[in-house]
């Protein structure tokens, strides 16, 4: 049995987030827009263990199937996490997440003036201009961005 297992037991159904770079484990939930009202279970372990890693966080949402588009918010948070969906106890997929070609309100524009922070009731668009390595850009104001001035 590994480290991980004897702090989180498996799940039956849902999605497990897994090689969450440690300490983003909030950070994820909330870009997941995950709050726990729908009531089902959400387990969060956070410094586990892990060869890879050395230590990471770990997200598991019961009775859930995230899909790729609401797996990929978290690509610049956790750029490592793998999404893992389980059906009666068994891992039926598992990918890793992938930079989109936008964050829709994930984060906000770092600028003040932004018009993105005004009262108006607009999204926060954060286009990708480039993958590798991330480079961003604001949608209304065109400020170039880093992931670390969004995270
Ligand atoms: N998991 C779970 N419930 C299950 C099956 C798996 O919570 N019924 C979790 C495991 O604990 C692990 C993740 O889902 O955190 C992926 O499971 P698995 O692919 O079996 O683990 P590894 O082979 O270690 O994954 P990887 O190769 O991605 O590191
Ligand atoms: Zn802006």
């Amino acid at each position: 049995m590994s480290e991980e297992q004897l702090v989180v037991r498996k799940i039956k159904e849902g999605t497990v987030l897994d090689h969450v770079e440690q300490g983003r484990a909030l950070k994820v939930l909330e870009a997941l827009n995950i709050d726990g009202k729908d009531g089902n279970v959400v387990t969060v372990a956070m410094n586990v263990f892990s060869k890879k890693l050395g230590k990471k966080d770990i997200i598991k949402i019961e009775n859930r199937f995230l899909k790729p588009e609401e797996t990929n918010r978290i690509a610049l948070i956790a750029p490592k996490a793998t999404a893992n969906l389980i059906r009666n106890y068994q891992v039926v997929e598992k990918r890793k997440v992938e930079i989109p070609d936008k964050f829709v309100d994930v984060f906000k524009c770092p600028n003040p003036t932004c018009i993105s922070n005004s009262n108006e009731p607009i999204s926060h668009i954060i286009d990708v201009v480039k993958k590798d390595p991330p480079t961003l850009k604001c949608r209304y104001c065109g400020r170039l961005l880093s992931p670390n001035e969004l995270i």
